[in-house]
């Protein structure tokens, strides 16, 4: 354990993605895909801050009334004194809508950008110096081993902004089972999941006007021609963002708009006229289908709370005590 002034830091060393060897992987398939979790160098990250603040998309804001409106509620559900875990914690921004109320007796946010969790974990902890904050770099889509928690306080693992949407299904059951696993018995899990509803409303938030998440989708071959020595013309694709109702799913895609060939350092890629890269799927569940995996998962529904135009919900569920 290394600990600097206030925070305590416990790397667990998670392996670094093989970004060549996945991006290689992912345009060899008759498909061809880019695994979403690349979207997210400086300039994405700064593309997807931006994207919440677009007029069409919803998520952000609505969860964040919601977790406002309710979080005198939550605290009461959730007690005092637990110890709040937050796997993929970012910049630790929205877990601050909670902590005032909900005053945790420690904060643990997980993340695998060893730096940015440093920094994020540093500057919540000068802010809430009342507050324990236990940082660790790990890979969250792993079984997590927090033996370094108190064990004698309940556990709440926070996973907002609908990230579970972009888990395939099975995925999210098997990354809520080690969420379950890790709360134990007695312990809960408050998640945020973007609702199923119309179409258009679905569309428009990811195709907003101004084109920024064309910009955010289009910057992953930016990433690619940067950092993996490819020569993708970006100009030659457009951004394709569509609710595949049947999966009930939206899914990002970017366009090939004419037949090129393209490489990425010695591996040369074919693309016909249309063809798309797929690189992104963000489902949408009703209450019950998510709550139902939920179940799947371990976990049993204890609370459910939404905006008044049905947009988003902020789900609780605990592990029954054994
Ligand atoms: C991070 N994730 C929940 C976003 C979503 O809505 O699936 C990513 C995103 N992609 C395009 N716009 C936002």
């Amino acid at each position: 354990m290394q600990s600097s002034q206030a925070i305590q830091f416990y790397d667990y060393h998670p392996e670094p993605s093989d970004f060549f060897s996945e991006v290689i992987e992912g345009l060899s398939d008759k498909q061809k895909y880019i695994p979403p979790k690349f979207f997210y160098d400086r300039t994405g990250s700064e593309l997807f801050e931006a994207i919440c603040e677009t007029k069409e998309y919803y998520p952000t804001r609505t969860e964040q009334a919601i977790l406002q409106d309710n979080v005198k509620e939550i605290a009461h559900i959730i007690g005092r004194n637990c110890v709040l875990l937050e796997p993929g914690s970012g910049n630790c921004e929205k877990v601050r809508l909670l902590l005032d109320v909900i005053k945790p007796s420690a904060y643990v946010p997980m993340d695998i950008s060893r730096i940015h969790l440093k920094n994020a974990a540093q500057c919540l902890s000068e802010e809430y110096p009342w507050l324990d904050v236990l940082a660790a770099c790990v890979d969250f889509t792993k079984p997590l081993d927090l033996s370094f928690c108190p064990d004698n306080r309940k556990k709440i693992a926070f996973f907002p902004g609908s990230s579970i949407g972009n888990f395939e299904p099975s995925e999210a059951i098997q990354f809520m089972s080690h969420v379950a696993d890790t709360v134990e018995p007695g312990g809960g899990m408050l998640i945020g999941v973007d609702l199923k509803k119309d179409r258009h409303i679905l569309d428009a938030a990811y195709n907003d006007k101004a084109g920024i998440t064309a910009r955010f989708n289009l910057n992953i071959l930016d990433r690619i021609n940067h950092e993996l020595n490819g020569n993708f013309d970006l100009d030659n694709f457009e951004h394709y963002a569509f609710y595949n109702e049947l999966k009930g799913r939206v899914e990002m895609h970017l366009r090939s708009m004419e037949s090129q060939q393209v490489t990425v350092d010695n591996t040369q890629i074919n693309l016909d006229k249309n063809e798309t890269i797929h690189t992104e799927n963000s489902y949408k569940y009703t209450i019950d289908e998510f709550q139902s995996m939920a179940e799947k998962a371990g976990f049993e529904p204890v609370y459910v709370w939404t905006d008044p135009q049905n947009l988003f919900s902020v789900h609780y569920f605990e592990v029954p005590a054994s």
